[in-house]
């Protein structure tokens, strides 16, 4: 076994990373001897599994193959045959697999299936790793949820705008073009009606080549213009999740454009209800949520504990001012015992600014 594959397998996986929702993208590398003779990915629904990919890009002189695989490969008939049948027919005598398939609704067990094919089977190779980059994935077949991942861009003083609600813009460009990569990976991008109102924002990718997200607007009256250029950009795309208690009539000038507005009831503090929103998003295959804030937004995401990773990013400004808006809202706790507590930080310079990512510490 050879760590350098997985590594290659997952590079690979990488490469089409957020674009086989509701899939997992998947990665895979064929080695015979210390050589990789084929290699593949996954593109999205429909189209052939990585270990399929790999297998057809094998010269038929090679003989011993081994297969490197970072999710389990699949055994039932969906769109497209069981990969396991393809890798035994393949004559492939060891399969090493980065991590066991978690949705609940694959059928059967392909590592197994392998075994009793006579085949060696090893799981958890660059298990970390794996798993980490298989998060949005795990969370939403066993969770039916997205995975939420909340990006802020900040000053050093955890100002997210002026007074006035200036934050265009905080961090330089390079900072925004690694926003603008998240977004083409994400499934969708939400923001609150503040922001819409305050900022009229896009939230399409233009700084870098990939395909737009969903937008996804926190709107309980339905109180955005209709003009708004994140409407305006693609009705289609649009989702506006606003409060049952709200006229249904409001919603028609937006669904006359083709966006996709639902109700859902409130919780106190006229809050939309956590669960149905999550819901609601989720059953439109919604996988990978990017919340792009504003300051309400934030706040309701991480007191309700609402998020799978949250991305700050921080420009070398210091703005001043007890006026200016942090990354919350309203009254925080009395203790600090009671902070959210974070882990597995990671810090990275993204020219003069840099950027913290983190995971919420639930202590499991
Ligand atoms: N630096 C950054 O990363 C960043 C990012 C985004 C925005 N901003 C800045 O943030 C400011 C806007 O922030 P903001 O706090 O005023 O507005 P916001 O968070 O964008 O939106 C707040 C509004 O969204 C709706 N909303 C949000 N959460 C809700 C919930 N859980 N349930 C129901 N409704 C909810 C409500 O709409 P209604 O008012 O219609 O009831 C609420 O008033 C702007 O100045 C913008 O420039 C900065």
């Amino acid at each position: 076994m050879d760590t350098r594959f997985m590594k290659r397998a997952l590079t690979l996986a990488k490469r089409f990373e957020g674009r086989t929702s509701p899939n997992p993208s998947v990665g895979a590398v064929i080695v015979s001897g210390e050589r990789i003779v084929g290699e593949g990915y996954h593109r999205g629904p429909g189209f052939p599994h990585a270990e399929v990919e790999a297998i057809k890009k094998v010269p038929p002189t090679e003989k011993k193959r081994e297969l490197y695989v970072t999710l389990e490969p699949c055994s039932h008939r969906g769109r497209t045959p069981p990969c396991t049948e393809r890798i035994i027919e393949a004559g492939i005598t060891r399969v090493y697999i980065g991590m066991k398939d978690p949705n609940p609704n694959v059928p059967g067990e392909g590592g197994g299936i392998l075994k009793q094919a006579g085949i060696d089977v090893e799981f958890g190779i660059l298990k970390e790793e794996i798993e980490r980059f298989y998060g949005p994935y795990t969370t939403f077949v066993t969770k039916k949820v997205p995975f939420v991942t909340l990006k802020a861009a900040l000053t050093l003083d955890g100002k997210i705008a002026t007074a006035t609600g200036d934050s265009r813009w905080i961090t330089s460009e390079k900072s925004r073009r690694f926003v603008h990569k998240e977004r083409s990976i994400s499934d969708a991008v939400l923001v609150g009606a503040g922001t819409v109102r305050n900022d009229d924002p896009r939230l399409t990718v233009r700084l870098v080549r990939g395909r737009n997200p969903r937008r996804v607007i926190l709107a309980p009256n339905l109180e955005v213009n209709t003009d708004a250029q994140v409407i305006t950009e693609g009705a289609r795309d649009v989702i506006i999740a606003a409060s049952e208690q709200t006229d249904k009539k409001k919603a028609y000038p937006f669904t006359e454009k083709g966006v996709d507005v639902f109700f859902i009831p409130e919780r106190a503090g006229r809050k939309l209800e956590p669960g149905a929103l999550l819901a609601e998003l989720a059953q439109r295959d919604i996988m990978r949520l990017l919340v792009e804030g504003g300051a309400k937004v934030f706040t309701y995401f991480l007191k309700y504990d609402i998020f799978d990773k949250i991305i700050l990013m921080y420009a070398p400004k210091i703005l001043t001012g007890s006026d200016a808006l942090g990354l919350t809202v309203g009254a925080g706790p009395r203790e600090i015992r009671d902070a959210i507590r974070l882990r597995d930080i990671v810090t990275k310079r993204v020219g003069d600014d840099f950027m913290v990512e983190a995971y919420p510490d639930r202590g499991d």
